[in-house]
This record gives structure tokens, sequence and C-alpha cells, in this order.
């Protein structure tokens, strides 16, 4: 029979890290056949009585399709292959093959990415046509102009390109620290849209992705998998 180690099965029903789920289990709040146990990497199969906190957990061995939120960090690429960086799968070494980065972040743009092997899902994600809304942090090299939130809202024309930009909701949290919501992906778009206003991005995070935020105790170069509710929204 399948088995999966103690703590990707903790990890899969509560959607935490697995390093968190190895403090629940070293806490020792979980039991497996009424036994309380200590050893996160003690394999479980779906004949095991899994329980923490006398909550019953499902043993779920089948790994495809598995869906991830990373946060990203800075300097790595998001990409499952690169010749010159380390890319973001470098980050889910734990996890076996045939995953892929949902969408892209910038080398030197951080926050939250999805990794999945579903193809299907994926797309719903990125599709142009679901004008799927991603929050973005951006940290400005002068400070913004107020007049900036009617241009953005209305779509600005980036160079090179025939068609403005979808509206765009711009929130300015201090003098050079803005929140930007778009909806749509072009090609390093929050960077382009300031560059246009004549700014400059000098720190990016994305913190959303229709509607999932980054938790905040997720650090950069953690993960963990998405809930099933949270793979329900696409
Ligand atoms: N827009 C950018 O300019 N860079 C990113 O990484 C994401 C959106």
């Amino acid at each position: 029979m399948e088995t999966i180690r103690l703590d990707k099965c903790l990890a899969m029903n509560f959607g935490c890290s697995r390093r968190e789920a190895g403090i629940l289990i070293r806490k020792g709040r979980v039991t497996v056949n009424g036994n309380f146990v200590r050893d996160a990497a003690l394999k479980v199969s779906p004949d095991d009585a899994v329980c923490c906190d006398d909550s019953d957990l499902q043993v779920v061995t089948k790994a495809s399709p598995r869906y991830f939120m990373l946060n990203k960090p800075v300097g790595c690429v998001s990409a499952t292959d690169d010749s010159e960086y380390p890319t973001v799968m470098s980050c889910l070494r734990d996890e076996a093959g045939g995953l892929f980065p949902v969408g892209r972040l910038d080398l030197d743009t951080e926050g939250l990415i999805f990794i999945t092997d579903d193809g299907a899902w994926a797309h719903r994600v990125t599709a142009p046509s679901r004008k799927c809304p991603k929050v973005y942090e951006a940290v400005l090299e002068q400070p913004l102009d107020p007049a900036l939130k009617e241009i953005f809202a209305k779509g600005v024309l980036l160079r090179g390109e025939k068609t403005p930009t979808l509206p765009a909701e711009l929130e300015i949290l201090e003098p050079e620290k803005v929140r930007l919501t778009i909806h749509e992906g072009r090609y390093h778009q929050v960077k382009r849209m300031f560059a246009s206003q004549g700014n400059h991005v000098v720190a990016l995070r994305r913190i959303a992705i229709g509607g999932i935020f980054l938790p905040g105790d997720l650090a950069p170069g953690d993960y963990r998998p998405l809930t099933p509710e949270e793979i329900a929204l696409f």
C-alpha cells in the first residue's frame, strides 16, 4: 500500500508547511492508531487512523494533482530550469517532479506564486479572459503623484504596445509605497506602468492572486499546500 510521511499528511490536511506540521508532531499532538507519535518522517497509509488534537485526518497518498503557494524569494527565476540562476523549483526540493510555476515574477520580485502540476488549473489562473486580480506592493524611487490613481484607473499606454492597460486600482500607503491591483499580466507590467509616468520601482512584492493572500508567516523561500477551498477558487 502507498504511504506518505506523517508531516506531509498534516500539511495536506491543514494547508500548513511541513515545518509547522513537524512542530505539531513533536509537541505530541498527533496520534497514529491511538498512539502518540513524535516522528515526522513516520510513513502512514490510508489504513492508519491519524488524529491531531482529536480531529481525524485524511491520509491521501495519491500525490497528483498538487497545488502549492510559494513565497518566491528575490534572486530565483520563475521557471523549472535555468542555466544561470536557481529556480523557484529549488524551493520545493522535497516534492517530486512534474511541478511548474503558474505565471511569472521577475528575478528581483518576491512574493506569492502558485506551483502545480495541473495545467488546466494553471490556465484558469492565468487566462487573460478571466482577468484574475493580482495585488502588488511596490516601493518607488520618487514620491507618488496622487493623480496617478486616476491615470491608472483609466489605463496607460505602455511603450511598444497598441492597447492601454486595463483599469488598475492604486492605493497610496506612504509617499513612496503603494499597493496596485492589476487584472492582466503583461511583461514587467507593474514596473512599466510606473516607468510610463516617470517613476521607478525599486522593490516589488506580490501579495495576492485572485483572493488568495500571501500569509504573513510564510517567509521568502517557504511554501505550503493550497487548501481545497483555495484550489476551488479557480
Ligand atoms: N510586474 C512586474 O513588473 N514584475 C513582476 O515581477 C510582476 C509584475
